[in-house]
């Protein structure tokens, strides 16, 4: 077995087998094996498009104003990815455990993969690209589908190579989202400075204090108040534990959420082993 604390594994496993309530919280990691590159990793978006530009609405607009083809080009490498990406087997496991056990998603991502996968109950903290929302009223207004995505990254790919112009790009875009002084159609994802959804919020805040496991996968647990979640349950005598690369507080099984979520689901749920397979 590769899992590198043995202790920590057989922990987990027996945690799980004895939980009714589990929060799994999921970040970037548990999708970057769908394609869809993290964000503080070597290759993340972060990497490429400086947070404080590109990760607030002001500095968006700002640049869209004096760059929109560098906009263009961020825009295009979060939706392209997104578009394209299918559920791994982390997500798929992350399903399977609703046989098992009383499970709640409480996810950072914006991909929707979680439901692409058919997990029930899932709190989108951070929004997702596929609901639209219009910004006076903060309601839902339509929702995408993947075809939706891939258009309009097609039409961003055909500015970003000269193809299209700035209006003729604008023009294609207003089918999908408004930019109309009145009205303002946006998708429906949190950045910075912005509140998070209620009540998705409270919900998740409320789930992880209840919860008996938190399952944190792939997420460096950098952005508040997202990061309170498995502090909340950790402070309500939850048992932690992360499955991620990189070193984590709780109990640490280290290795991919492609690799180690379906191991642990096994484990716990699917076999007579407490420990190796
Ligand atoms: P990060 O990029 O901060 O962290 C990704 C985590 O996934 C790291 O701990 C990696 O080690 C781990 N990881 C990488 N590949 C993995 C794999 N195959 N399996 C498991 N883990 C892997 O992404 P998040 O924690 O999701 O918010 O970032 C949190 C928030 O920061 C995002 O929701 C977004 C961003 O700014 C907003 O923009 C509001």
């Amino acid at each position: 077995m590769s899992v590198s604390n043995s202790d920590n594994w057989i922990t987990a496993v027996m945690a799980l087998r004895n939980a009714r309530q589990v929060v799994v919280f999921s970040g970037a990691g548990v999708s970057a094996q769908s394609g869809i590159p993290t964000f503080r990793d070597e290759d993340g978006f972060w990497k490429r498009f400086p947070p404080e530009q590109f990760a607030n609405w002001r500095g968006l607009l700002q640049m869209a104003a004096t760059n929109p083809h560098r906009v263009a080009e961020f825009v295009y490498n979060v939706i392209s990815p997104i578009a394209a990406a299918k559920p791994n087997e982390a997500h798929l496991a992350i399903t399977r455990m609703e046989q098992y056990v009383s499970a709640t998603v409480v996810t950072q991502n914006i991909d929707r993969l979680h439901q692409l996968a058919g997990s029930t109950r899932v709190l989108e903290v951070h929004g997702s690209l596929f609901d639209i929302q219009d910004v006076s009223t903060g309601k839902k207004i339509r929702q995408f589908q993947h075809q939706d995505l891939a258009a309009v990254a097609a039409l961003l790919k055909e500015y970003m190579d000269m193809q299209r112009s700035i209006l003729s790009l604008l023009n294609s875009l207003r089918q999908f989202y408004s930019f109309d002084l009145n009205i303002n159609y946006r998708p429906d994802i949190v950045l910075f400075g912005d509140d998070l959804p209620e009540p998705t919020w409270s919900d998740a805040c409320r789930s992880a204090e209840q919860c008996d496991v938190l399952l944190s996968v792939g997420t460096s647990g950098a952005v508040y108040p997202a990061a309170m979640i498995p502090e909340y349950a950790s402070a309500a005598g939850a048992t932690i534990i992360n499955i991620d690369p990189q070193p984590c507080d709780g109990y640490w099984l280290q290795g991919t959420a492609g690799e180690m979520v379906p191991r642990l689901v096994k484990a716990a749920w699917e076999s007579d082993q407490n420990g190796d397979e």
